[in-house]
């Protein structure tokens, strides 16, 4: 039923708008049938991991795919920028922007190399190549760059830099799964990239992620590293992890693979809704994908400017609660805000202006085959509702 006024919203006096709560991330499952075909062969089969056919097809699906070399496909992504990092011989500092998942940070921070916060472009959301150039010391091994929301780093800059700098580059791409960058895939640049498969990434092998390069000598290290680093049976030349992905979830993969179209077109389909819905709202927009790139509209990534609205991100994400609207608040706060990070560097915040005013600008709504045009019309009905009235909002939540 459509709400009109404040005294409807239920974190006021009203009834929640949605009796089922609608996530940020709800999982894509691809042809039901196919995957039980599958798991049921690996069943019968009796072969779960290690070398399976599961994971060597997706492995070369991915490739084919992304028109790169060498795909890994490793148990998640933190696992795989942690071997990526170890491979590429990164050690003492590497850059990365602090607006990131926290995984980006920690991957470095367990190996003991330390994560340098640098800031972003408030217009791409992605590391600021001139801030980078600035962070390099004599200590610096490595740039990571993050591709937030699907949309590509600067990749030429920042290669660029790598390559004067004499730096490694790794690019984490755990949003980025089939989106371009000037037309070319997104796998293909840096030294390597990482993809995240996890169950809430519009493409998902449960859990799970990959390393992709086109650098022979660095997938053969990696391949082995996710192995424990056997070279051999019985024998191994450096330290070692297991990595793996297991073959239920590459069957995951495969069939979710063979769905790709269907996920993108669904999500790119459900930002158009958003777009219309929320079109002339005062103080809110929309993030913009460029027309002329390929993406994968994963997130739907709405920045907040509290002097227009009179209200907050935090104001407008714990009305949306109330509704089972579970809107998400990213990436809040950045990684140098957080633990252990906080306490080793704790005036970094000086050095990151522009991350530090995004993380509280921005709320990510739900989108992926859950949410139809219903239920977005819905959900921007509400959020008009909501900024329409954010002066007596304020003074109510106050
Ligand atoms: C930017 C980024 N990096 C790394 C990760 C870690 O991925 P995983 O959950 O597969 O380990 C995520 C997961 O959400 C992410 O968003």
């Amino acid at each position: 039923m459509k709400k009109n006024s404040v005294d409807d919203l239920a974190f006021f006096n009203g009834n929640p708008f949605f009796l089922e709560q609608l996530h940020v991330g709800r999982p894509n499952i691809g042809n039901r049938q196919k995957i039980e075909e599958r798991i049921n062969d690996i069943l019968d089969r009796k072969w779960l991991t290690n070398g399976g056919k599961y994971v060597y097809e997706l492995e070369r699906g991915i490739e084919q795919f992304i028109g790169v070399k060498h795909c890994i496909a490793i148990c998640n992504a933190t696992v795989a920028l942690g071997i990526a990092i170890r491979a590429l011989g990164m050690k003492g500092e590497v850059i990365v922007p602090s607006f990131t998942f926290i995984a980006t940070a920690h991957a470095l921070q367990w190996q003991e190399i330390t994560p340098v916060f640098c800031d972003i472009d408030p217009q791409t959301h992605n590391l600021d190549p001139r801030q980078v150039e600035r962070m390099i010391t004599p200590r610096t091994t490595g740039i990571i760059g993050v591709h937030v929301w699907g949309r590509a780093c600067d990749t030429d800059a920042l290669s660029e830099i790598a390559h004067r700098r004499n730096l490694r580059l790794l690019f984490d791409a755990a949003h980025a799964f089939a989106c371009t960058s000037k037309g070319k895939m997104i796998g293909g640049f840096g030294d390597a990239e990482v993809f995240s498969f996890h169950g809430t990434k519009f493409f998902n092998t449960l859990e799970g992620g990959a390393v992709v390069t086109n650098d022979d000598a660095l997938a053969h290290k990696i391949r082995l590293m996710k192995n424990f680093g056997f070279t051999n049976y019985d024998q191994t030349d450096y330290v070692g992890i297991n990595g793996k992905m297991n073959e239920v979830s590459a069957a995951m993969g495969l069939t979710n693979l063979e769905s790709l179209d269907e996920f993108i077109s669904v999500n790119h389909r459900n930002y158009g809704f958003y777009q219309t819905y929320l079109a002339g709202l005062n103080g809110i927009s929309l993030i913009v994908y460029d027309q002329t790139e390929k993406y994968n509209y994963q997130y739907v990534v709405l920045e907040i400017d509290s002097q227009k609205t009179g209200l907050t991100r935090d104001d407008l994400v714990t009305i949306l609660h109330a509704e089972n609207i579970l809107a998400r608040r990213y990436f809040s706060p950045g990684c140098h805000q957080m633990e252990p990070y906080r306490s080793y560097f704790p005036n970094s915040g000086l050095l990151l202006p522009q991350t530090e005013r995004l993380a509280q600008r921005v709320l990510c709504l739900p989108t992926g085959t859950a949410v139809g045009e219903m239920e977005i019309r819905q959900i921007c009905e509400l959020i008009r509702l909501v900024l329409e009235n954010g002066e007596e909002i304020k003074r109510r939540l106050k």
